[in-house]
């Protein structure tokens, strides 16, 4: 399934990526529009992380392009921010936390600037976002897993990108911080800033994105969710062999999403 839109702000062609000669990414071909709420879906394995990373440059491609503000990375790198999946970084790194969400807005420092206050308000301001602030002080490695992790979401917010990758931004995070996180989101969304979140929860998916790419090494669809996520889609994605499909099926009946109001 295409979707053509006017003025991707991301736009992929053709992308193949392969480990060690086994294609994780199989000729994968979206875009996604200005100001989406966006939500990569698939199983495990399926190449969500290695899609976020071959955008921000991070593996290899074997071939295909992509756009980002219709430039490459390099040029719009300051605007793109990224927060990686846990696991994949090393978070016992001697910093405290606010020093951890000041790395957020050093793409806006000159060379030889040092932060100024500004750039401090800035940093506390994603802190209490994230209901954090209490904790600025405190080393980043004598935080919970979830506290981390919210930690490097204020750090993606102090940046003030125009794009947001975010891969499984709520793992290990409780489920009201779950909810505060993502209707800020959706506030960043509505102001015009792009988010493209990996996310592996089907029940709550549905509510949280206005556009979704079903993924599994192929692209099987993407689009407006409301077009996209339904049986067929998630069966292909899924192979038939998630159990929850059934309970997809009846919350699909009840027609209980999108909850974001069209703008
Ligand atoms: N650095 C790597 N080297 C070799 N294989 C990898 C590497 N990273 C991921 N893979 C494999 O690529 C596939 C896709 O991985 P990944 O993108 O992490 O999937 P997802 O994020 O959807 O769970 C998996 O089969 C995984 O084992
Ligand atoms: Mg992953």
């Amino acid at each position: 399934m295409s979707a053509e839109i006017e003025n991707p702000v991301l736009e992929i062609h053709d992308l193949t990526v392969t480990y060690s000669k086994k294609p994780v990414l199989w000729d994968v071909d979206m875009t996604i529009p200005k100001g989406s709420l966006a939500g990569i879906i698939g199983p495990n394995g399926a190449g969500k992380s290695t899609l976020i990373k071959s955008i921000m440059g991070l593996v290899p491609i074997a071939s295909g392009y992509i756009k980002i503000f219709d430039k490459d990375l390099k040029e719009v790198r300051k605007n793109v921010s990224y927060v990686p999946q846990r696991g994949s970084v090393d978070w016992d790194f001697p910093a405290s936390v606010v020093d951890v969400v000041m790395m957020g807005r050093y793409g806006h420092l000159g060379f030889f600037n040092y932060p100024k206050k500004a750039d401090k308000e800035v940093a506390l301001d994603a802190l209490r976002k994230v209901g954090m602030d209490a904790y600025k002080n405190r080393q980043i490695s004598e935080l919970s897993g979830g506290q981390q992790q919210r930690v490097f979401l204020a750090r993606a917010i102090a940046q003030q990108a125009d794009i947001y990758f975010m891969d499984e931004p709520f793992a290990g995070v409780d489920a009201a911080t779950e909810r505060a996180i993502i209707s800020l989101l959706k506030e960043l969304a509505d102001k015009g800033k792009t988010i493209v979140v990996v996310h592996h929860d089907l029940q709550t998916a549905p509510n949280y994105f206005d556009w979704m790419v079903l993924l599994n090494t192929r692209l099987v669809a993407h689009g407006p969710t409301q077009e996209v996520f339904n049986d067929e889609n998630l069966k292909e994605t899924y192979g038939g062999k998630l159990t929850l499909l059934s309970e997809i099926s009846k919350l699909l009946e009840n027609k209980r999403f999108p909850a974001r109001e069209a703008k």
